[in-house]
């Protein structure tokens, strides 16, 4: 059997595809295209290889899965069962996780907007960290831990620095000296750790060595002001795992460990907040060819609403009606939604024959494409989650209706 698209879980013999253990045809007898697959056993090996990667490197490691990449009930039941803790930046996200189960002391929350109710629901099930964004809401979480009589740790997420970043809190002499007297003041909040989150897809290891050097030089600025910090957070970014295989990861691995010790910092534990790479690649489009023009473009019957830009997947196309002949055309493939701008790939290679009809496989596709997608009126297709031979339907858009979390 050969792989597809680098992903043990997607095979081929001749001619005949395989999910898991499920045969592709039957799949299409049974369902309508297009549908969204996530396999459960890609999941679990990708949470898997992370763990016992960073966990050979670092003693004190704790995992964070971010609920944003795949918010999915049945996707986060299965990184609950496998250990992870939940990241959380919303309402909706924190009720899901509290109904789901997972414990308080493995969640963590914060964003760069912190509604009250969301601070008051945290506080009350005395989350493990909230983390902030902006100094100014340190006053806002006191005064509620206060109300319920209690302390709250709290994640400082300083910005990474990275070009344009926006997000996170810039320390200067005076922003520091207003952060000290803030915890002077706030007898209801304890600062344990600070987070930066670089990038999405970060294929270089310069990126991570770079989000380091920030950290470091943030816990010299914070430590002049004696405030020190127990733990350090390196937040998320790594790609689909196909896209950085278990070698790559632990090169990386190493790396972190080795920037981390010539920059100095030291910390009690080391927190991660993985999304894609336990996602990205247990998902995949079962989608077809509607229209094929002169030029070598095709459209499928998918698009940006649901296969969206913003989520950035590293997007594979496979002609599964066609798997054994060559994929070395250069073909451009367009979406459904009635704009120019549904691309989803240009001078991609693809079969020499394109016919209306015939299947893609779009891989990558188990991160952000929920997370992003939009309301544009077509109906949300089915997902499917496979495990073994058994499928089951996850979200069907005649029962369900709705996709979101409430
Ligand atoms: C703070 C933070 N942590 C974790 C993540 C998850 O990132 P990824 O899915 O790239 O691992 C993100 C994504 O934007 C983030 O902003």
């Amino acid at each position: 059997m050969k792989i597809i698209s680098g992903n043990p879980f997607i095979k081929r013999e001749n001619e005949k595809i395989f999910l898991d253990s499920v045969a592709f045809n039957e799949i299409v007898k049974q369902y309508k295209t297009p549908v969204l697959i996530l396999l459960e056993k890609r999941i679990r090996e990708n949470i898997k290889t992370f763990i016992d990667v960073f966990s050979s490197e670092f003693k004190n490691i704790q995992c964070f899965y971010s609920f944003k990449a795949n918010f999915l009930s049945e996707i986060c039941k299965i990184v609950l069962s496998e250990g992870i803790g939940a990241e959380i930046v919303g309402l909706p996200e924190l009720k899901l996780a509290l109904k789901l189960g997972f414990l308080h002391d493995k969640i963590i929350i914060g964003g760069p907007y912190l509604s009250k109710e969301l601070i008051e629901l945290s506080i009350k099930n005395q989350v493990k960290e909230m983390i902030i964004y902006d100094i100014d809401d340190l006053k806002k979480i006191n005064s509620i831990a206060q109300k319920y009589n209690c302390i709250q740790d709290i994640c400082i997420r300083i910005n990474s620095q990275k070009y344009n970043s926006k997000l996170g809190i810039n320390f200067n002499e005076k922003k520091i000296s207003k952060f000290r007297n803030l915890i002077k003041d706030c007898q209801n909040i304890r600062i344990k750790s600070i987070l930066s989150h670089y990038s999405t897809q970060m294929n270089d290891i310069k990126q991570f060595r770079n989000n380091i050097r920030t950290i470091a030089s943030n816990l010299n600025l914070l430590s002049e002001q004696d405030i020190n910090i127990d733990n350090i957070n390196l937040g998320g970014g790594f790609p689909e795992a196909t896209v950085m295989p278990r070698e790559q990861l632990r090169k990386t691995a190493k790396e972190i460990k080795i920037t981390l010790a010539e920059c100095d910092v030291n910390f009690k534990n080391i927190y991660f907040e993985p999304g894609r790479y336990f996602l990205g690649d247990a998902g995949l489009f079962i989608s077809k060819i509607v229209k094929v023009n002169d030029n070598r473009w095709i459209f499928l019957n998918i698009g940006n609403h649901i296969c969206p830009k913003f989520a950035r997947c590293s997007l594979r196309f496979y002609n599964a009606s066609q798997i054994n002949n060559p994929h070395k055309y250069k073909t451009s493939i367009a979406g459904i939604i009635p704009t120019d701008q549904d691309v989803l790939a240009k001078d991609y290679f693809f079969t020499e024959e394109l016919v209306k009809g015939d299947k893609v496989l779009v891989t990558n596709t188990g991160a952000y494409c929920l997370t992003f997608s939009n309301r544009f009126p077509y109906r949300f297709p089915k997902i499917l989650l496979i495990n073994n031979n058994i499928v089951k339907e996850v979200f069907n858009p005649n029962i369900d209706k709705d996709i979101a979390i409430y």
